[in-house]
């Protein structure tokens, strides 16, 4: 008898129940009306009555084991049961949060794309510059007031005075100590001035620098130049007009105004009422910057360009605070995630 009870205890331990099918099975087999543990309850009576007690107790544990086995199994199988029901196909999705690109990578993005459209490939020179280039192969006098503390961030590098570079025209010289024309760059990037932050003002801005050096380069060839970037960046309809100016670096020198997209050169406070809206400086690149970089000046001649980044942003985005750009306020830049 108790070897039946010991087969019987190893054939309820080894039951593998994974699914409700199994557990039924279980059921009739070890608790059904004509299970094994019954049978074996029957035939206590012919057990000598000196072991009716051990063998009882043996029996009742048996039973015992095998129910709660059953209750073990019946539980898990509902839990697993009742987590597959609370998957709700038709809930409807959770939608991903996406990062968007910062408005100035965007137009930088864009301008750069422009003018590799027409040849331009993208150039970059360090921020921590020498006097060199940013200042003596440009052409700007000793005395120059871009070269005092009051406009200029210096810093000492080891032995050497260097400056935060003040515009990115820095990068058209290293380009024309390093390539023989033609030439045809375009050269983004952050510059710095030491000036008080304001709505209007910051110590550090993005530039885009352009430069073409070749064989009978004209100012014409600038102009047009110059008006195919305003059309793509502004519409078709973009006008622009050149005003003379004066830069160390260029001869003869322009400012560059776009006609003013936000009331279609109707007069608006953006435009402040003339129509116009100055974007960029420009010039015919003076023979003597061409000379300080290698190239002779009687058989090349070129144009360059420079523009503010944020400025050509805040047209484009209408958004008139400079200090907006690098403050990272999470519901400024929010506006500029792309809808999905
Ligand atoms: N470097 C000038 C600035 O920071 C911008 C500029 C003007 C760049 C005329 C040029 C240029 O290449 O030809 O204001």
């Amino acid at each position: 008898m108790k070897d039946s009870i010991d087969l019987v205890n190893k054939s309820i331990t080894d039951f593998k129940i994974d699914n409700s099918a199994a557990l039924e099975q279980f059921r009739i087999k070890f608790l059904g009306s004509k299970s094994e543990i019954k049978s074996l309850f029957s035939e206590l009576k012919s057990v000598p009555n000196d072991q009716k007690k051990e063998i009882g107790k043996l029996l009742n544990d048996l039973r015992i084991f095998a129910e709660e086995t059953y209750e073990n199994h019946k539980s898990k199988l509902e839990t697993i049961s009742s987590v597959k029901s609370d998957v709700d196909f038709s809930r409807p999705g959770e939608s991903i949060q996406t990062g968007a690109h910062h408005p100035i990578s965007t137009v930088k993005n864009e301008i750069v794309e422009i003018f590799n459209r027409i040849g331009y490939i993208v150039s970059e020179g360090p921020e921590i510059e020498d006097d060199w280039h940013n200042f003596s192969a440009l052409n700007f006098p000793k005395e120059h007031p871009a070269r005092d503390m009051q406009d200029t961030f210096f810093v000492e590098k080891g032995e050497r005075e260097m400056a935060l570079r003040t515009h990115t025209s820095s990068v058209q010289v290293r380009v024309m100590e390093n390539t023989n024309p033609p030439i045809r760059t375009i050269s983004p990037g952050r510059v710095y001035r030491n000036e008080a932050i304001s709505a209007r003002a910051h110590c550090f801005f993005h530039q885009v620098e352009g430069l073409f050096i070749d064989k009978n380069v004209s100012f014409a060839d600038l102009k047009q130049t110059l008006l195919y970037f305003a059309q793509e960046m502004f519409g078709e309809k973009a006008q622009i007009r050149m005003r003379p100016s004066y830069f160390p670096f260029t001869e003869p020198s322009a400012e560059v105004d776009v006609s003013c997209t936000i009331c279609n050169s109707k007069g608006c406070n953006v435009c402040k009422y003339t129509g116009w809206l100055e974007i960029l400086g420009c010039g015919m690149v003076d023979p003597n910057v061409l000379e300080a970089s290698g190239i002779d000046s009687k058989i090349y001649s070129g144009f360059a360009f420079g523009m503010g980044v944020e400025r050509i942003t805040q047209l484009k985005y209408k958004v008139n605070d400079l200090r907006m750009y690098s403050e990272n306020d999470i519901r400024f830049l929010k506006q500029f995630t792309p809808t999905l």
